[in-house]
């Protein structure tokens, strides 16, 4: 067990390494990625193994005392240190785009951890400050930040996660420290079709309900992300049908409503895309009772929580722009309508999140804005 471990963390800092002299591309440590993968598996665990350090001078692998002399483990040990990580535990089925995120993370200056399904990593309480969460100045640089993401996506199949991380940890502090927050709930009168503004306005309030909810950055980032990029499968229809002023045909409303299905298999085809995203992206306009699109043969098939709280999102900024055919419905009404419908359209405890998150946001914004 001590040599697979000492292998495993000596994969683990030449990864970290060659990340960290090639960082934007993930081919320069993916080989060491895989060889520490293959010794991960050699060890048959049954559930998962933990990595913890636990006093200034010591690291246990699985309960295993590491040397921590001039070796590959003093190195590991110190990166942890420096992160206020306490504790790593892999559990089993662990994949190679997990172990890699987790490994940027690790080696970047910026002391922020996404989620990952089979990693889980607790920190001490006194972490270094997460520089990613800064407000940004104006919200119309992260609509063009969100526009060359989505170019990116649809044009090449590749996304770049060091943009979307500073959109995300924007978008997020933004939230927090209410900036713009009055331009969500007051309906604009330009642009507010524009599929750019629409996700920003999305993933705000997903953000804003997931923070109501008390939920932390990881997960906070996972809404956001997902929500950001719920309409991206749009990218791949028609433009003329994107752009149209007046109310869709039935034959165009048919080939609309493929946008969550494109969506899904858009975002799947990338690495390093947290899957809730290809979650959310197949099933916003999905319904908390089971109806809604793309149709499922298990009918009863309940959307994920996170699926519920966007389509809550999208729902209020859908009904809150102006269209040429259609005018937009004032704050009230919409909160009324999301009462009305809860329980059967959406999760009615998301509903009275959601009541209470705006109710504060509103009037955080208002204060500010007088
Ligand atoms: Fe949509
Ligand atoms: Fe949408």
């Amino acid at each position: 067990m001590i040599e697979a471990a000492e292998k495993i963390i000596s994969c683990f800092v030449s990864g970290m390494a060659n990340y960290q002299s090639h960082p934007g591309d993930p081919r320069s440590f993916s080989r060491d990625v895989e060889e520490a993968l293959g010794v991960i598996k050699s060890l048959n665990i049954e559930h998962f193994f933990t990595i913890t350090v636990s006093d200034e001078n010591s690291m246990f692998i699985n309960g295993i005392r590491m040397l921590l002399g001039k070796s590959d483990a003093r190195k590991f040990f110190l990166k942890l240190r420096k992160k206020g990580v306490v504790t790593v535990v892999v559990s089993k089925g662990v994949r190679a785009e997990e172990l890699q995120r987790f490994l940027e993370d690790l080696a970047s200056s910026v002391g922020f951890f996404h989620s990952y399904a089979h990693i889980a990593v607790k920190r001490s309480e006194q972490k270094p400050r997460s520089d990613i969460f800064t407000p940004g100045r104006s919200l119309k640089d992260d609509y063009l930040q969100i526009r060359r993401i989505y170019s990116d996506i649809s044009v090449k199949g590749h996304i770049e996660m060091t943009a979307v991380d500073a959109v995300m940890g924007r978008l997020i502090a933004n939230v927090r420290e209410e900036v713009g927050l009055l331009s969500l709930l007051v309906p604009l009168e330009r642009d507010v079709d524009d599929l750019y503004i629409h996700s920003a306005k999305v993933a705000m309030l997903s953000i804003l309900q997931g923070e109501h909810l008390g939920l932390g950055n990881a997960l906070l980032y996972d809404i956001g992300l997902a929500a950001l990029l719920h309409d991206v499968g749009k990218t791949l229809l028609p433009p003329a049908l994107l752009d149209k002023q007046d109310p869709l045909s039935e034959a165009e409303w048919a080939v609309m409503k493929n946008h969550p299905v494109y969506g899904a298999g858009l975002l799947a085809s990338l690495s390093k895309i947290p899957e809730i995203a290809i979650i959310v992206a197949y099933e916003h306009h999905r319904k908390y009772d089971g109806t809604g699109y793309p149709e499922t043969r298990i009918r009863r098939r309940k959307q994920h929580i996170i699926s519920q709280i966007v389509a809550i999102a999208d729902f209020y900024c859908a009904v809150s722009a102006s269209l040429p055919h259609r005018k937009p419905l004032s704050h009230t009404s919409i909160m009324g309508l999301l009462v009305e419908t809860a329980g059967k359209e959406f999760n009615p405890l998301l509903v009275e999140n959601f009541v209470r998150a705006m109710a504060k946001g509103k009037s955080g914004a208002e204060t500010m804005k007088a």
